[in-house]
């Protein structure tokens, strides 16, 4: 495996994914782990291939600044700095960095280059890098060697003479540098040796095992079932691994979209799996009469969430493990520079105090893939294309999209509108160009006309967007002539709605979902 140690740049997740790309296994790590990592090398742990350093949103001419002690790295495993681990290594070498006297940001050409250097096999001369650094490597120690220039940057790659430690100033990982994955191919599978045998595939047949090695023969396993990609690729492999001893709970909060419940009840039961399906519509709403503050329904659907959850777990006898889908951006530690806290671990997926009540271990079979990996492991297992490629569904469902209070009848109502906009959206295959879409209902009416008769009812926002991982999104730029579609159609055949808007806002400053 590749260990990239991590200095805070936003571009740390998209080297790891470039080199899982190439099918080989690479972790991110803070770069605080710097003398575990040392540790482990010390100790011969030979599956350990490669370090990779990040880039950084600090100088390293900052007091400050991260400065580990790599020694005990450096020339033991291949280490390749990026941008700031460049200027890092460059530094503590002997070696002087100074601000960049012009900021060096945007495309830039490798003008000279070492074609001889293992780094750089397979490039060519004037190849586009992609550069994004204020500060610049103004001389190496003596005994570096340049291997590649740009007109603007003397020093843009360098390699230690009778090693493998290299560094370079831009960045490889990002399209913009059109042969990076080359030279990251270089580095991960001919400089570190690495086997290209990280694919779906073994990630099945290993993550199986160690399933099977984890879950004691008796042990019974308890999943919360979501109809999303992460839970239900979770449930196919701890089904694969242990059969019906995986218990999975699907619970219909009476806030899901028109027909969901029944639709990915019976999806689950056609792949075999364990899944009992709990019909608690009736105590949602009783728990959420007459709140209107988003955030105190949010509570309100969590809390009744852990009580009915709670409820049939207990049901399970020999239960000693709750199975949850967190995926790995939900795990990496991450580097937080400029004061803020040092490190802070995501959890979303905590079910209550339910663990530690039943005495419950936790199994996340997920916690190493990001989210396109889950979605290729999903097909690999047959996971039905409708499922897999599901937009993101929030937690509290439709009770954040009913602006105001929550009533059955307006359930009804939202589900019958956002049931026309998602059909639509399919058949017209524009589903699938969308990352996320769906229906709010507003607390308001506005007055209408339908053949003599005035009506006053109510109003729908529709919502589209596009993004790539819900932080920033734009608005869908759907065609006129299917927003118009829909809107005839919902406000044809949903009565009780008279009035269709389409929202054209983008996050920031917006946000995806109206509550
Ligand atoms: P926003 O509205 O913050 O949404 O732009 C970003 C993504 O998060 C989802 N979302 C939620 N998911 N519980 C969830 O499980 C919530 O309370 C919640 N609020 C927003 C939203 O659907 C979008 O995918």
């Amino acid at each position: 495996q590749i260990l990239i140690l991590d200095f805070g740049s936003q571009y740390t997740q998209l080297i790891a994914r470039r080199i899982r790309e190439l099918h080989v296994f690479c972790e991110i790590h803070p770069y605080t782990h710097a003398p575990q990592l040392a540790a482990r090398i010390s100790a011969g742990d030979d599956s350990l291939r490669g370090v990779i350093l990040s880039g950084s949103p600090c100088s390293v001419r900052d007091a400050d600044s991260p400065n580990p002690d790599l020694s005990g790295i450096l020339g033991k495993v291949p280490v390749l700095g990026i941008c700031y681990g460049a200027q890092l290594l460059a530094q503590q070498g002997g070696g002087e960095v100074l601000p960049a006297t012009i900021r060096e940001y945007g495309r830039a050409r490798l003008t000279s280059l070492e074609e001889a250097s293992p780094l750089l096999t397979g490039l060519h001369l004037d190849t586009q890098v992609w550069m994004s650094h204020g500060d610049t490597i103004k001389t190496l120690p003596a005994e570096y060697n340049i291997i590649a220039s740009t007109p603007e940057v003397a020093v843009a790659a360098y390699q230690l003479p009778g090693q493998d430690t290299y560094g370079i100033q831009f960045h490889p990982e990002v399209t913009h540098s059109t042969e990076g994955k080359q030279l990251l191919a270089n580095f991960v599978v001919n400089i570190c040796g690495c086997d290209q045998s990280w694919t779906p595939e073994h990630f099945v047949d290993s993550m199986v095992e160690a399933l099977q090695n984890t879950v004691g023969p008796d042990d019974q396993v308890i999943l919360g079932l979501s109809g999303g990609v992460d839970s239900s690729v979770a449930a196919l492999l701890l089904h694969r691994a242990i059969g019906p001893r995986l218990h999975g709970i699907f619970v219909d909060n009476g806030l899901l979209r028109q027909d969901e419940f029944a639709s990915v009840l019976k999806a689950y039961e056609g792949l075999g799996l364990n899944v009992t399906g709990v019909n608690a519509a009736p105590e949602f709403y009783a728990a959420l009469a007459g709140l209107t503050d988003p955030e105190q329904k949010r509570k309100a659907i969590g809390r009744t969430f852990v009580e009915v959850f709670d409820r049939e777990a207990q049901k399970v006898e020999g239960a000693r493990w709750l199975a949850q889908g967190t995926i790995y951006p939900d795990v990496i530690e991450s580097v937080s520079v400029h004061g803020g806290p040092a490190v802070t671990i995501k959890s979303h997926h905590n079910v209550g105090g339910l663990p530690e009540k039943m005495n419950l271990k936790i199994v996340e079979p997920l916690r190493m893939l990001f989210k396109d990996e889950v979605r290729e492991v999903g097909a690999t297992l047959g996971l039905p294309a409708d499922i897999l490629n599901r937009h993101p569904f929030p937690g509290p469902g439709l009770g954040i999209r009913i602006l105001g209070d929550i009533t059955p009848e307006k359930v009804d109502l939202l589900q019958r509108a956002d049931g026309v906009f998602i059909n639509l959206l399919k058949e017209r295959g524009l589903y699938d160009k969308t990352w996320q879409a769906g229906a709010m209902l507003l607390p308001i009416q506005s007055v209408g006309v339908m053949g003599d008769e005035r009506t006053y009812e109510r109003v729908v926002a529709l919502r589209a967007v596009t993004s790539v991982d819900g932080m920033t999104a734009d608005w869908a730029h759907l065609p006129y002539d299917f927003l118009a579609e829909v809107s005839n159609k919902i406000i044809n055949q949903v009565r009780g709605i008279n009035r269709v808007v389409y929202d054209i806002s983008s996050k920031p400053p917006a946000t995806i979902e109206w509550e």
